[in-house]
């Protein structure tokens, strides 16, 4: 049986990837310092699936609790979801944005190495392409960032390929997520953020709870159909199973591959209000602001390559992730809490 350790499975999409590998029979177990998550999301992902596993409350960067958990498991590939995410904040903090998301992946590396683990799947982000890019981007486009956030995904992204070049044996798959949303069909796990969304889905799904008055689009002049903002959205279920197949793929390779993981379509801000009013049954209202410092007009990817290397697309609609997403929201308005 294989076993997976989920480094930051507590959190949205290590939540989600939990579930579907747990379903197509892989062993899993999880370490999480719980910063930006709640245990009970692993306890419904128990209740999801039906099995039980081994959990280790723990950070990332302190090399010393992963050795303990690499000595008590016998661990066949790793997935490394850990670290902080937000933009913005990353732009306020720079300093603790490089400290953890990169101390978190070298310690992990070191560890790995010593116990003989030689399967790594990053998160990285589409964040690391830069913006004079055409649409869509491919893996081939060019990379840069603009925020600190971004900058630590690239760094990862270069550490893991110094490692696997200089280690025989040690594989990586470097996953580039477009815009994950939406949550489990059941409602039972989904996006819980902590303060004010900084991200559009979980934004409007608190303006349909009713947490939130009114969805500010940040910006109606873009060179887009409507003029809002175009993403390629992915929903999250959709993303884990990507990870079952990059799974699949890193545990019979060497070396670093680097994925794309979208739809391949753009969706703009005001598809997505449409969207999501119609599965909440009302009209969401919504108020034209400012564009947002940084955002890019269009942004979408080129998934050629997962589905031809790793056979996998993305199934679910846009009405698919609004609805699960309302789903979860509706019926946890509080998230875990
Ligand atoms: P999340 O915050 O829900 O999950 C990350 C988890 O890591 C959380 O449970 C958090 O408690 C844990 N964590 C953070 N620092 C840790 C540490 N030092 N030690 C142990 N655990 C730690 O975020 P997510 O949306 O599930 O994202 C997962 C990964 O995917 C992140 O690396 C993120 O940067 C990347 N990513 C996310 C998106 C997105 O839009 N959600 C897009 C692209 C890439
Ligand atoms: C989507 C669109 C906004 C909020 C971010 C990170 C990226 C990745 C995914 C981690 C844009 C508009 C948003 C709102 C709005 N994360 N918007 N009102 O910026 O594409 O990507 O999350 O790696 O790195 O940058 O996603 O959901 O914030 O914005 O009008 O209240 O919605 O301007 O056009 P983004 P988003």
């Amino acid at each position: 049986m294989t076993r997976v350790l989920l480094c930051g499975g507590a959190g949205y999409i290590g939540s989600h990837t939990a579930v579907e590998l747990l379903e197509n029979g892989y062993d899993i177990v999880v370490v999480d310092d719980l910063s930006n998550s709640s245990k009970e999301s692993l306890e419904r992902v128990k209740k999801i699936t039906g099995k039980d596993f081994p959990f280790y409350q723990a950070d990332v960067c302190h090399k010393s609790a992963l050795d303990r958990i690499f000595e008590e498991n016998q661990i066949d590939a790793v997935i490394h979801f850990a670290g902080k995410k937000a933009v913005g904040e990353s732009v306020q903090i720079p300093l603790e944005y490089y400290r953890i998301n990169l101390n978190a992946t070298l310690a992990l590396c070191e560890s790995m190495i010593q116990h003989g683990v030689m399967n790594i799947i990053f998160s990285s982000s589409a964040t690391v392409y830069s913006a004079d890019n055409k649409v869509p981007f491919t893996e081939k486009s060019h990379l840069g960032c603009s925020n600190p956030y971004g900058w630590t995904k690239l760094m990862n992204e270069q550490i893991l390929q110094d490692i696997a070049k200089a280690t025989p044996g040690f594989s990586v798959v470097l996953l580039r997520y477009f815009n994950p949303v939406g949550a489990h069909p059941s409602g039972l796990i989904g996006e819980d953020p902590q303060g004010i969304p900084n991200n559009l889905m979980p934004f409007i799904a608190q303006v349909a709870v009713g947490k939130r008055d009114h969805i500010n689009v940040f910006g109606n002049d873009y060179d887009t159909p409507d003029g809002t903002g175009v993403r390629d959205y992915l929903h999250v279920v959709d993303l884990a199973s990507g990870h079952v197949a990059a799974l699949n793929y890193v545990m019979n390779h060497e070396g670093t591959e680097i994925f794309n993981l979208g739809t391949g379509k753009g969706v703009s801000v005001l598809d997505m209000i449409k969207s999501y009013s119609k599965a909440c049954g009302r009209i969401l209202t919504y108020v034209i602001a400012p564009r947002r410092a940084g955002d890019l007009a269009t942004v979408y990817a080129d998934a050629t390559k997962a589905k031809e290397v790793l056979g996998w697309t993305a199934t679910k609609t846009l009405d698919d992730m609004c609805a699960d997403s309302w789903n979860w929201q509706s019926h946890n308005p509080n998230g875990y809490h």
